[in-house]
């Protein structure tokens, strides 16, 4: 089954062929991070303006490098319909029921969170696009999943294919979120998370203590918190400037370097404790922060030490991209067939996971 897949829910223009929910025939992103550097986050109307001049190109782009010349080669459209922006979200939309209502192809509705859960499910990259690493078992559960975004952090046990339940998510910003905001704070550069990481790197984790937030709270077991996080460092890095002395690029790092290790060690420890109190036969990481290279090694290493398959995608998937959509349509519309949308398909900007369990 190949299924043209089109996602346009934040600041990427992307659309993507997919077979058989495994196997990227294309996968093409047109990025929007140079218009809204200098706005220093996403500027809704100016990312959906700039969909509505990319979407077209970047469809001919996947179609033509998947080797696709006609519609008939399609089985079926799918599209993100929610969570995001919704001017942004519409622009896919709209796109894809003029498709589906030209070349006659089913529509599928994705739910941009489970598309960033799929994005494990790819097996199979295009030469340009390699998908290395431990394979995952695509018909194992129950799977712990871990879903970090820039909009997002939740925890969910996946019982089976397209069922979710959900353990906890953040009571404030998304971890995503936090990464952005202590690099703006830090003044590090757009976007944030790469931004944190690279200085990161170049600092002590250890020179400055800044909190865990939940880590050990059973009442919030498998929720998160990471507005208190980055108040911390902020005040940490006001207390640094204080008096005449600018802030140095080696107190930026280490902040930076304290933060990461903080996030990290929260995402990570409430994972594994998740996954051993669902008894989880494999776990996954996805979503933008899992691009992040202190999460991935942390999580390798934590779930090694507890036997648990982990699998996170490669850096090329963790971020906004059309192929997750593909895969994760491919996996619902055979877990719940006769599911296809109709033309008069909604966007919603806080559409949730769950809610898909108790639609289905
Ligand atoms: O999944 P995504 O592309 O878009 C949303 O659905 O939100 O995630 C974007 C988020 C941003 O907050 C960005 O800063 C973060 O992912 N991100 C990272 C890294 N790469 C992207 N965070 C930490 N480390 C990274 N290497
Ligand atoms: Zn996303």
């Amino acid at each position: 089954m190949r299924i043209l897949a089109i996602e346009t829910s934040c600041d990427e223009t992307a659309a993507a062929v997919i077979e058989n929910g495994r196997r990227i025939l294309s996968n093409v992103v047109a990025t929007q991070i140079e218009l809204h550097e200098r706005f220093g986050g996403v500027f809704p109307e100016v990312a959906s303006r700039q969909h509505v001049l990319a979407i077209r190109p970047v469809i001919e782009q996947a179609l033509e490098q998947a080797g696709i010349s006609a519609m008939g080669a399609l089985d079926a459209l799918a599209v993100t319909n929610g969570p995001g922006l919704a001017g942004s979200l519409l622009v896919g939309v709209n796109t894809a029921k003029g498709i589906s209502f030209t070349s006659g192809l089913p529509l599928l509705a994705v739910n941009h969170l489970e598309g960033h859960i799929y994005s494990n499910w790819l097996a199979e990259g295009t030469a340009a696009q390699p998908i290395t690493g431990e394979p995952l078992d695509p018909d194992r559960f129950p799977i712990l999943v871990l879903i970090v975004s820039g909009g997002h952090t939740e925890l969910a046990l996946m019982t089976g294919h397209s069922r979710y339940q959900q353990l906890g998510s953040t009571l404030d910003d998304a971890a995503g979120e936090a990464f952005d905001k202590v690099a703006r704070l830090l003044e590090l550069g757009y976007p944030g998370g790469p931004a944190i990481q690279r200085a990161a790197g170049q600092g002590d984790p250890t020179r400055y203590a800044l909190p865990r937030p939940l880590l050990h709270n059973r009442d919030h077991r498998f929720n998160f918190s990471f507005s208190g996080l980055k108040t911390a460092a902020l005040n940490l890095t006001r207390g640094l400037t204080e008096g005449d002395e600018p802030i140095t690029e080696q107190m930026k790092a280490d902040v930076a370097a304290a933060f990461q290790a903080a996030a990290v060690e929260v995402l990570v420890e409430k994972t594994a404790d998740a996954a051993q109190a669902f008894s989880a036969q494999q776990v996954c990481i996805c979503g933008g922060v899992s691009a992040n290279a202190a999460l991935r090694q942390a999580a390798a290493t934590r779930m090694a030490q507890l036997d648990l398959p982990l699998h996170v995608p490669p850096p090329f998937l963790c971020t906004d991209n059309a192929a997750m959509i593909g895969a994760a349509a491919y996996y619902r519309s055979r877990a719940f067939p006769h599911s296809e949308a109709e033309l008069d398909l909604d966007v919603f900007a806080n559409l949730p996971l769950v809610e898909l369990q108790a639609a289905a």
